[in-house]
């Protein structure tokens, strides 16, 4: 499996950031890198001109979010087949801020998923648990329930394991916990589960990331803070193995 690192930018860049996204695009190309496939998930306004940048690159443009319904009366959002014509070629779906923000249940999750699906685009689709959930024990069962109610049916998705007070805090979990996490959900996946990448998503920097890949069943990660600068986003993919 190719390790997949994906920059998650949130509601950060405007079009000053093409620069980044440019420098992100020309470091990827350089001879030397280990196997991966780079991804930036980034705010739906800079979609168009990111993937003018990434075009003949080996850098991919990826969405945040998107609505379940290919068209219709949904002020505000944007559909999947709209964001594949935009150049997407992975969608976050059930982020833990749009979770805890917007009121997104797993169910709607599924329903997103299944349209970044449909539309011939990858979603990420991501799980995890909170501070209090982790101290009464109930992580393992936070995720399971996550997990069984987001995942689509069809086989294709990546799943993202945030740690919601790992994301944004500078706290990211410990290797070995994080090695447990995706031991479990790989189990819980049952065959369709050996060729899914399960990637790492909560305060992944340059510096702590090498230990986080030597993690056993992580296949990636998703990156946010660090995923904004060329340089840090770079140092992350060069931390990969060499040999996946
Ligand atoms: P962070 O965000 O790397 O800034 O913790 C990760 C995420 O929310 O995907």
């Amino acid at each position: 499996m190719t390790p997949l690192v994906v920059g998650n930018w949130k509601m950060h860049g405007t079009l000053a950031s093409r620069a980044e996204i440019g420098a992100i695009a020309r470091g990827l190309d350089k001879p030397g890198l280990p196997p991966v496939e780079a991804v930036v998930c980034l705010p739906f306004t800079l979609l168009f001109p990111a993937q003018k940048i990434a075009a003949g690159t080996k850098l991919k443009v990826g969405a945040q979010d998107c609505h379940f319904e290919k068209e219709g009366a949904f002020t505000g959002d944007v559909s999947a087949p709209m964001l594949k014509e935009a150049g997407c070629a992975y969608v976050i779906v059930g982020h833990s801020e749009r979770r805890a923000g917007h009121g997104e249940t797993s169910e709607l999750v599924r329903r997103k998923a299944e349209a970044v699906l449909a539309a011939g685009m990858t979603p990420i689709v991501c799980v995890g648990e909170t501070k209090a959930e982790r101290a009464a024990g109930k992580a393992k069962a936070t995720v399971e329930a996550a997990l069984k109610a987001s995942l689509p049916k069809a086989s294709g998705a990546v799943i993202a394991y945030e740690p919601v007070w790992a994301i944004g805090t500078g706290e990211n979990a410990k290797p070995a916990d994080i090695a447990g996490m995706h031991g479990f959900i790989r189990l819980l996946l049952g065959p369709a589960g050996k060729t899914m990448r399960i990637v790492y998503g909560g305060s992944v920097t340059p510096e702590n990331v090498k230990e986080i890949f030597a993690a056993a069943e992580v296949n990636g990660a998703l990156v946010g803070g660090a995923s904004l600068k060329a340089q840090s986003f770079l140092a992350i993919v060069k931390s990969l193995p060499k040999t996946p």
